[in-house]
């Protein structure tokens, strides 16, 4: 098994007006990188081109999240998603992404591209956070070595049914009681 990649537990930070980017081929090598993306990554452009995106890949994300992805866009479809990256010296930096497939004239998916920006701190502890650590706690069961990924889908299955949402809806309206709460107190509704 691959080691498993050091991390330092420190995190970066980047600013709401910016926007990590980047595109890939289908098989998820890199073919541009931003530079905001070369900015947080630590890697220099010419370590990440031709590189599978899994480089900035952080220990602490769930396989089902990726596995979900890949089913996703492969399928033609967007998807959003809240992603820990690390950081070529192990730092990490959490993103809220949009990962789209990229079309030619004919419509055929060329490649992929991802926009990612500062995620919800609060969306991020009192959502995301508890269902990743459920999702990883299956996949690093020994008991589940082979079903690790098989499990973890159905778990984040179970939640979503639980919620009585699919993935795309749950993402988009997760936490979205707190922002309702904050548009009605704006001064907007106020004048209505
Ligand atoms: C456009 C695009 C953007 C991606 N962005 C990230 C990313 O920011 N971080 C990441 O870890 N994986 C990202 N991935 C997913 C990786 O390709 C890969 O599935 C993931 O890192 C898990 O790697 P592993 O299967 O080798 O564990 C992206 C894939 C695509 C197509």
């Amino acid at each position: 098994m691959a080691e498993k990649p050091s991390v330092t537990g420190k995190e970066r930070f980047f600013q709401p007006e910016e926007i990590i980017v980047s595109k890939t081929d289908l098989k998820g090598r890199l073919t541009y990188a931003n530079r905001t993306f070369i900015d947080l990554s630590g890697y220099t452009e010419s370590e990440c081109l031709g590189q599978q995106h899994n480089l900035i890949r952080h220990p602490d994300m769930p396989r089902a999240i990726f596995n979900l992805l890949w089913e996703t866009i492969q399928d033609g479809r967007e998807i959003f998603a809240y992603v820990v990256n690390r950081s070529k010296n192990g730092d990490h930096y959490w993103v809220y992404a949009h990962v789209t497939p990229s079309r030619d004239m004919d419509g055929n998916i060329v490649g992929y591209h991802s926009n990612r920006r500062v995620p919800d701190r609060d969306i991020l502890n009192n959502h995301i956070l508890p269902l990743y650590e459920r999702l990883l706690r299956i996949e690093r069961d020994p008991a589940n070595r082979k079903e690790g990924l098989a499990a973890s889908r159905a778990e984040l299955q179970r939640v979503l049914d639980e919620a009585g949402k699919k993935y795309d809806e749950f993402i988009m309206t997760v936490g979205q009681g707190k922002r309702r709460g904050y548009r009605d107190a704006g001064p907007r509704n106020a004048a209505a």
